[in-house]
């Protein structure tokens, strides 16, 4: 890994990549991540198996692929975090802009907790240190988690490996984009690629590990019918693909004028879902191992979904494996890996837009926004409700925000701001792999009209039948609380001055040609 001594910049001043390939590469580092990793294989279990590739592919080919080349293109166009690339296509516009900032916001806090987790677990594997009982250890010793309140009691093993957490995050994104979000990726992707390979390998060669993917893979098609699934393959494409949520607008803002985006946008998407399969494949042999070893199936197995196949059911696993600990070392580590190249995506975005609504230097935006998003971060996630609060607030944000941000997006940008003509035209100018009336009714139609069935589906679910139990008040904070604190940040943001710009100044990409020369 050799960082330039001085990052490049246009000659506009914006730092850039400094080649594709890292731009590629913090890409592929920002869509693999805990949702790779840590959600899709317990998300197609649940929702068809096999089946579940079925929904999982339409949904990157209707919506995932196609709004991974909008937020390109706007990125790219417009030249901005978020809120100034969408100022920048129209006035009225920015709010959107804020909303998907606020929205990555959120998402980091409760994202950066579970990194914490696997630094912990990551040291527990050296000495098993989970014990025989791992649920027990998991929810009891280490999480110590209590009922659904609003706790103030901190949970010192998590709070420290979470403070450390948001310190790597700060020094990183102040190192700004080549010398740290880039450095970083160049050196953890292919880490990370040897180590979850060799995990895989390790994997299928265990002896049960058959069942365990005739169980991740054998189709339930009955689930197809179930508008639920569809959801669940919409949103983990959104998430996966970190689209929706600002990241990728900001990542193609720092890219030189003359790239290939589409291309490089395929290859992101496939990688990211290669991934994924390599993910549920390995996960899943390995579950198909402690079936063979308890004499079960693996349906029978408990704990195949959400944070607890990571943490109770994994450790499980490795007390029975030999050489579990090494195992369970790279396997904790290698979700550090994912985790991180991810969640500097997401602060970057957060970082950038403030640092350009408030005229900010590039340091201290990073270190606000560090600090601004760490605080709620800890005293939420590292209590006694912190499990709880996690998953509630993951669920409002990933099924309900950036579903929403999804539809809003495409929606605004087609039909009320009338710009898929000059993005399309922009994409390909720049792209070998050309976009035209395909992706125009890809995105204008297709995909917000699916999308809007799914949000209101889940809407009525999540209105008339709660969600896990939960008491109504904690639902109405955590859960709706998340969309409305979202909501009320978009508008106050977009009301606030811009420091040191006019309305003439929000010019698109070709009036900044003459900036960049
Ligand atoms: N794209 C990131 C993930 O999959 C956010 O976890």
């Amino acid at each position: 890994m050799s960082a330039p001594a001085k990052a490049p910049t246009t000659a506009g001043g914006r730092e850039t990549w400094t080649s594709s390939t890292g731009f590629i590469l913090a890409a592929i580092g920002s869509a693999v991540g805990l949702g790779n990793i840590w959600r899709f294989p317990g998300v197609a279990y649940e929702s068809g198996g096999g089946a579940f590739l079925i929904p999982y592919l339409i949904a990157l080919l209707t919506a995932g692929i196609p709004i991974l080349f909008l937020d390109y293109a706007i990125g790219h166009r417009y030249r901005g975090a978020a809120p100034l690339a969408f100022r920048r296509l129209a006035k009225r516009a920015e709010s959107l802009g804020w909303f998907q900032t606020a929205l990555a916001f959120v998402i980091a806090t409760y994202y950066a907790a579970v990194i914490a987790w696997s630094c912990s677990y990551f040291i527990y594997s050296f000495d098993l240190r989970w014990g025989e009982d791992t649920l027990k250890f998991f929810t009891g010793e280490y999480l110590r988690v209590g009922d659904p309140e609003i706790s103030t009691s901190i949970v010192s093993a998590v709070a420290l490996p979470l403070v450390l957490v948001w310190v790597a995050v700060m020094i990183v994104i102040a190192l700004g984009v080549t010398k740290g979000v880039q450095s970083v990726n160049v050196l953890f992707i292919p880490m990370l690629a040897i180590a979850f390979t060799g995990l895989v390998v390790r994997a299928v060669t265990l002896p049960g590990a058959m069942d365990g993917l005739n169980a991740l893979f054998t189709p339930d098609w009955s689930k197809l019918a179930d508008l639920s699934v569809w959801i669940a393959a919409y949103s983990q494409i959104f998430f996966s693909l970190s689209i929706a949520f600002g990241i990728m607008i900001t990542y193609s803002s720092y890219l030189k004028r003359k790239t290939n985006m589409t291309s490089s946008g395929l290859v992101v998407a496939f990688a990211n879902s290669s991934f994924e399969i390599l993910a549920g494949i390995g996960v899943f042999a390995t579950l198909g191992f402690m079936a063979h070893q308890q004499n079960v199936a693996v349906g029978d197995l408990e704990g195949l979904t959400g944070p607890i196949l990571s943490f109770v059911t994994f450790p499980a696993v490795i007390n029975q494996m030999p050489g579990g600990n090494i195992f369970g070392a790279i396997f904790f580590a290698s979700l550090i890996m994912a985790g991180f190249t991810s969640i500097i995506s997401i602060l970057l975005g957060v970082a950038a837009s403030i640092q350009e609504k408030f005229g900010l230097s590039q340091k201290s935006s990073a270190i606000l926004v560090t600090a601004l998003c760490a605080i709620p971060s800890v005293l939420l996630f590292s209590t006694t409700s912190g499990l709880l609060a996690l998953d509630t607030v993951d669920q409002w944000a990933n099924n309900i925000g950036i579903v929403v941000s999804a539809i809003a997006m495409t929606v605004l940008v087609v039909w009320v701001f009338r710009k898929s003509d000059v993005l399309a035209g922009h994409l390909s100018a720049v792209s070998t792999f050309k976009v035209g009336r395909i992706w125009r009714f890809l995105i204008g139609v297709l995909a917000p009209i699916f999308l809007t069935v799914m949000l209101v589906d889940k809407v009525v679910a999540l209105v008339s039948e709660g969600y896990e139990g939960l008491p109504q008040w904690y639902i109405n904070v955590f859960g709706w609380g998340t969309i409305a604190f979202i909501v009320l940040t978009a508008v106050i943001m977009a009301a606030i001055p811009w420091k040191g710009r006019d309305d003439e100044s929000f010019v698109a990409w070709p009036q900044l040609e003459e900036e960049d020369r």
